[in-house]
């Protein structure tokens, strides 16, 4: 994680770096800083915690220098300290770092027992001794940033500067990302095209291995081999405007509104209403040929994963695996010709997913993204990308791109059905239906917003707090659990209701509020008698179903949550919204900090 920014400008860099900054603070927000070349001479800032602390030590001390590099920080090595705040000087080195230096405690040691000191416990500073160290043997700061890579072990992204020449620039990726952008008499580097978007939309990505020196006239990128390689300039479409939260009091809530409004679009480009049929892009290969899936994902989109497993299963009859992103490399998994892999990911660099979606390409596999970021690594290399289009998430607890998610997913499985000849023009045109009434069914259970407000209070008063839930349910059950603990850290679990008389019923106490999720249907009765097991063991049950489900078992609840009345495969899409509402309301009520809760950052570029 980490974001980085650098600049060869005309003119003062500080504020702009400032700003690329406050685009990349998704990243990460533990420390921040920024370093210009001036007179000759390195001039640093640097802040713990948030933005805000170094954007008010840049305004009590500004930043004089026309090219400068810039950080902010999730801390991997070190604590969020101002010691261990990037940028790094190391003699005439300076350098920021996104990502994780694997081989970093070896490399130390080298560098201790030559006599080297270290200012920090960063893994970063290791890299700038090592520059450092070519420099003082006589090689040109080129030659010693080429003379270091392959000594690197990890995933990373490096900006590198150099005090005796302040025209030039050095960004070098293995594992995360980086692009350099082009400007007029101007050049520049950062982690994504949305933190160079006000400066420019030339940009061009770099490829793995790859290393870009920058001067303000020329750019030249390098392969892992040092050969000179052209990489194409795009347009990247980004916009240069920083997001607002409008009315809203956060980005968290502006986007669970925003639902309704994201979930139609993302439906729009996978439905044709003439037709009543689902359709996917063109895809180059036959989907009817897919024998068996596998879906890799972290977090809140491992959950759409599980719960795609439901849905393919159920339609299209293939058999569906799904990991977290984390485990699926190591575990070794028995990848089979004529198996489909899926990546499901917001922002399209999740270090984990992006290595299985590598491991799922090298084994043969064909690939097919849900993503969110079209620019993104995920989407420039699956074989078939499946936009979500939620726009921008800010917030970092994901909310309307999981739903976006769950509507692209069931496009997918309604489509691998009927190329499986599962599924008759009629259960299509039925479902499309069903598909249909989704945002106006989001648009009715946001009009629960007030009752939910309203009980938050009970909910942020517990320790623990379990969830419910059965069959697609399930799995929303266990992003309802880690959408509360994100951002209100309160300890939540997930449940299948099934599981719960096999050990997590001992948690049941009346102190314990159990969030019961079940839409009536063929499951209901059956979490309803999980739940009661739970009730008579003086649970205190939050029911969350229509208004049938409700009328059969909403006695002796604490509270209940009326949701339109939806066909069973579309509740998840539905439920999903009174789920993050509550965990909003929770968090704003015990004042946590909702867009940015602490140890979090939006896009997970290490292992
Ligand atoms: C939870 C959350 C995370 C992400 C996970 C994957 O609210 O946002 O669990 O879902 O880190 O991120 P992406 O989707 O960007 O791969």
């Amino acid at each position: 994680m980490c974001g980085i920014v650098g600049i060869l400008g005309q003119g003062p860099v500080a504020d702009r770096l400032l700003d690329g900054l406050k685009r990349l603070e998704y990243r990460g927000y533990d420390s921040a800083g920024i370093c210009t070349v001036h007179d000759g001479e390195f001039d640093r800032r640097r802040a713990p915690g948030k933005l805000v602390n170094l954007a008010a030590e840049l305004a009590a001390h500004p930043l004089p220098g026309t090219s400068g590099i810039a950080h902010t920080r999730w801390a991997t090595h070190g604590a969020p300290t101002v010691d261990n705040a990037h940028p790094h000087i190391v003699g005439d080195v300076v350098l920021v770092h996104n990502g994780i230096i694997e081989n970093f405690k070896p490399l130390r040691d080298e560098l201790l027992a030559e006599g080297r000191e270290f200012k920090s416990q960063t893994d970063t500073e290791v890299v700038a001794h090592l520059i450092d160290r070519e420099l003082g043997k006589g090689f040109k700061p080129r030659e010693a940033v080429a003379n270091v890579l392959p000594r690197l072990h990890g995933a990373f992204a490096l900006g590198v500067m150099f005090k005796s020449e302040p025209d030039l620039l050095i960004g070098a990726r293995l594992g995360a990302p980086l692009t350099v952008g082009y400007g007029e008499n101007e050049n520049y580097l950062g982690s994504d095209a949305l933190a160079l978007a006000p400066l420019t939309q030339r940009i061009a990505y770099l490829e793995e291995g790859d290393w870009a020196v920058i001067t303000r006239a020329a750019v030249q990128v390098y392969d892992r081999n040092n050969d000179p390689v052209k990489r194409p300039i795009v347009n990247s479409g980004a916009s240069g405007q920083l997001m607002d939260k409008g009315n809203h009091r956060h980005f968290m809530q502006k986007e669970i509104y925003e639902q309704p409004v994201v979930v139609a679009q993302t439906l729009r480009s996978y439905l044709r209403p003439l037709e009543e049929q689902v359709a996917l892009p063109d895809m180059e290969f036959d989907l009817g040929s897919v024998e068996r899936v596998a879906i890799v994902a972290c977090g809140t989109a491992s959950y759409v994963g599980m719960i795609g497993k439901y849905w393919i299963e159920q339609l299209a009859r293939v058999q569906v695996e799904v990991d977290v992103a984390s485990e699926f490399r190591y575990r070794d998994p028995v990848l089979t010709p004529n198996m489909l892999g899926i990546v499901i990911s917001q922002s399209g660099e999740t270090a984990d997913t992006l290595a299985a979606l590598r491991h799922m390409k090298a084994a043969g596999l064909t690939t097919a993204g849900i993503i969110n970021v079209p620019t993104s690594s995920m989407a420039r290399e699956v074989d078939l990308l499946l936009p979500t289009h939620a726009g921008p998430e800010i917030g970092v607890a994901s909310t309307k791109a999981f739903t976006c998610q769950l509507a692209v997913m069931a496009a997918l499985a309604v489509n691998l059905a009927r190329a499986k000849g599962k599924l008759s023009p009629e259960e299509e045109r039925d479902i499309v239906h069903h598909l249909q009434e989704v945002p106006q069914a989001m648009s009715n259970a946001l009009a629960h917003d007030g009752e939910i407000e309203a009980m938050a209070p009970k909910i942020a008063a517990a320790r623990d707090v379990l969830y419910l839930g059965r069959g697609p349910d399930y799995p929303l059950a266990l992003e309802g659990a880690l959408k509360l603990k994100e951002i209100s850290y309160i300890h939540a679990e997930g449940y299948a209701s099934g599981e719960m008389k096999h050990g997590p019923i001992a948690l049941i106490d009346d102190s314990v509020p159990l969030i019961v999720l079940a839409p009536s249907g063929p499951l209901f009765d059956k979490t309803v008698s999980n739940m009661q097991e739970a009730q008579a063991r003086g649970a205190q049950v939050v029911l969350i179903s229509d208004a049938d489900g409700i009328a059969q078992a909403g006695e002796n609840t604490i509270a209940t949550i009326e949701m339109p009345k939806v066909h069973p495969l579309i509740a998840p899409l539905v439920y999903a919204v009174p789920v993050q509402l509550l965990a909003y309301h929770v968090a704003v009520f015990k004042g946590t900090d909702v867009d940015q809760p602490r140890n979090l950052a939006k896009s997970v570029t290490v292992e």
